[in-house]
């Protein structure tokens, strides 16, 4: 068992609580195009892509859209999403989360950002934590997208860390399927339910602290 040396977290829903962002900008978009999708269909568009989330709605309302009018209402969506987090201040910062980025920053671990959002860096910088993180992995420097380890195993490498001595903080089902592809190890935020594959589940980062972390 290797010693842990890195955490990386997922930015939507673990930090920030942007996931109810994205939700009511695809919602909005969805009811424009005269149908609906549950908060439990939402659960699929954590962790995904901004394309592939739009091709998932697309196909639960039953439409069809030529590439450049997905383009469109890709962008569209994003507009509004945009329009929400611009707003956002340091208030939005998930409980629990800074006080853990420190006292993991205060313990000599490593950190990093592990998000498919091409947004992450926005949001950072607006709720005041992009120092907080030695390697940002975000959607713009990702080719796929979770549930492929992809976004976590360039995490690690940025920091250095092999692996199996890093932690991932997820809300997804695709994240958490993500974080053990790479083999490392997964800490869900949520319910047992949706993230049943993770080592440990709490409600948020709140319930975190550094001698949980040693023990996982
Ligand atoms: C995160 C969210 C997804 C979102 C994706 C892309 O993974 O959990 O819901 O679709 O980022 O975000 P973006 O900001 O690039 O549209
Ligand atoms: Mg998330």
């Amino acid at each position: 068992m290797s010693e842990i040396k890195a955490c990386i977290f997922d930015l939507d829903g673990v930090i920030v609580d942007t996931a109810v962002y994205h939700y009511k900008a695809w919602k909005r978009l969805a009811n424009e195009l005269d149908f609906d999708f549950t908060e439990e269909a939402n659960e699929k568009l954590k962790g995904i892509s901004r394309k592939e989330s739009l091709a998932l709605i697309l196909s639960w309302g039953g439409v069809d859209k030529t590439d450049a009018e997905k383009e469109e209402l890709a962008r569209r969506k994003n507009n509004w999403y945009v329009d929400m987090i611009t707003a956002m201040t340091p208030a939005e910062i998930l409980p629990g989360a800074l006080e853990f980025l420190q006292a993991l920053r205060q313990s000599g671990y490593k950190i990093a950002l592990g998000s498919a959002s091409k947004n992450a860096g926005i949001i950072l910088d607006k709720v005041g934590l992009t120092s907080y993180f030695d390697a940002i992995v975000d959607g713009n420097l990702v080719t796929v997208s979770k549930p492929d380890p992809q976004v976590f195993l360039k995490g690690a490498e940025m920091l250095r860390v092999e692996p199996a001595a890093c932690v991932v903080f997820e809300d997804a089902v695709a994240g958490v399927e993500s974080a053990l592809a790479g083999g490392m190890k997964v800490v869900g935020i949520g319910s047992r339910e949706t993230l049943g594959g993770a080592n440990l589940i709490i409600s948020g980062l709140h319930e975190m602290n550094l001698e949980t972390l040693k023990k996982l």
